[in-house]
């Protein structure tokens, strides 16, 4: 498995305005993509800088050779805006540090 980080980022003057971290994970049969630390400063939301970044990381994905990204969000709103949609999977997680004891 081959993982690749691309940051990408939005930036005026050299400050950053607005950024995401996209990965690639090249599995046995398909090339995964994953978006990730979307975000934009405070004073500049609502201007449509997430939204493009979105749209780079999708073309570059698309460039990649990816088959399909995939992100985990508390906000699916703004991704479905985007073209993303719920695939029915629930996300689950088991917290290592819980001290949950298995009983098999
Ligand atoms: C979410 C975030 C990245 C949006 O950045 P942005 O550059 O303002 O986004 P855009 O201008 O492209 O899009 C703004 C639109 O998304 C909507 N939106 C913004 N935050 C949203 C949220 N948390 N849930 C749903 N919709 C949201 C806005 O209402 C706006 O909609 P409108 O155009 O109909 O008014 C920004 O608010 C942010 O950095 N938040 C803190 C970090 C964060 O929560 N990141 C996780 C994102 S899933």
């Amino acid at each position: 498995m081959k993982t690749t980080k691309y940051s990408i980022s939005i930036k005026n003057d050299d400050i950053q305005i607005a950024s995401l971290v996209l990965y690639t994970v090249t599995l046995r049969s398909r090339k995964l993509a994953c978006i990730e630390e979307v975000k934009t400063h405070e004073d500049h939301r609502n201007k449509g800088h997430a939204t493009r970044l979105i749209k780079i990381a999708i073309e570059q994905a698309r460039t990649l050779g990816a088959d399909v990204i995939e992100l985990c969000t508390r906000y699916p709103e703004f991704y479905t805006r985007c073209g993303f949609t719920e695939d029915g999977n629930v996300r689950m997680r088991f917290g290592l540090n819980s001290g949950h004891v298995i009983k098999w």
